[in-house]
């Protein structure tokens, strides 16, 4: 029987998922597919009922059902649990299991492209109070970093995420101004972009700039388009830049792998050929 998976959202039509997991199915022969049902959380219920009874292998979730898939799962994972974020949903022992492959996406992207990141104790940045900061926040405590700051448009957001992560043994969480400021990163080991300011059709991130960013990793999770105003202007200072479509790239393979029994290595191919797919279109 051929195994269904499905990415589900709203709007959807942008998912770059199905292209993704279908070169990973291409590759290995499957007798599967991948497809976009756009779903809005009223249908979500729906959707997930299919996963249940067999028709759907599995399944990703994206804006805005990451949140709402809580309350209609039978099992989440403790990391999902945490993130009150699920992206990644199928069956487990006759359970609806609701898994989180964002967080650790983003680290084996971020392990991947700046190896020995935090082999030193430094501060960590996140700019955004969100349902990305959150997540990533939640595995940067997780992690070899002197403190975590947060910055963001919204100061009583950011707080009540520090508030609401903070942990005895883990590293303090901080609140700072927005927009950030220089001395944000002074000693920084690195600083994570998690608004949606750059992104295509957004306006773009205001932030004042130190000189120089050597030694500090900066990462972006947009990924349309490839490379962020805030990325141009880190890569100018010195830092070490890393892309969203990494995060993306990893999450993926991590989700085919809770589905499939076999985890996907990125390769450059995929990228390229997903990198190509993000290019505007041009032509006559
Ligand atoms: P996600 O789950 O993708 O993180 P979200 O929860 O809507 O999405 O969060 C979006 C983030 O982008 C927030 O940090 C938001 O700041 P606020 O908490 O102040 O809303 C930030 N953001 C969105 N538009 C912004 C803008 N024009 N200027 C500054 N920050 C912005």
């Amino acid at each position: 029987m051929t195994a269904r998976c499905f990415v589900a959202g709203s709007p959807i039509a942008h998912s770059r998922s199905p292209l993704i997991h279908g070169y990973w199915i291409a590759e290995r022969s499957l007798d599967a597919t991948y497809e976009r049902i756009e779903t809005t959380p009223e249908t979500l219920g729906a959707l997930l009922g299919r996963v249940r009874t067999g028709e759907f292998r599995g399944g990703n979730l994206t804006v805005p059902l990451k949140e709402a898939a809580l309350p209609l799962l039978d099992r989440i994972t403790p990391e999902a649990e945490a993130m009150g974020a699920v992206n990644t949903v199928m069956m487990r022992d006759g359970a609806l299991l609701g898994a989180n492959t964002d967080v650790p996406g983003f680290f084996a992207h971020l392990d991947h492209a700046a190896a020995g990141w935090d082999a030193q104790p430094r501060p960590a940045v996140v700019l955004g109070a969100g349902g990305a900061a959150r997540a990533i926040v939640y595995g940067l405590m997780r992690r070899n970093v002197a403190s975590i700051t947060i910055a963001n448009r919204s100061p009583d957001r950011a707080k009540l995420l520090a508030a609401q992560l903070a942990q005895p043994q883990a590293p303090p969480l901080e609140v700072a101004a927005w927009p950030p400021q220089p001395e944000l990163l002074e000693g920084a080991g690195l600083i994570v972009q998690t608004t949606s300011l750059g992104m295509k059709g957004q306006p773009e991130l205001e932030m004042a700039w130190p000189g120089a960013l050597a030694g500090i990793v900066a990462c972006d999770i947009v990924y349309a388009p490839l490379e962020t105003s805030f990325l141009a202007e880190a890569a100018r200072r010195g830092a070490v830049c890393v892309d969203g479509l990494g995060m993306l790239l990893h999450q993926a393979a991590l989700a085919f792998g809770l589905w499939f029994g076999d985890t996907p290595t990125v390769s450059a191919a995929l990228r390229a050929k997903i990198t190509r797919d993000l290019q505007p279109q041009t032509g006559i």
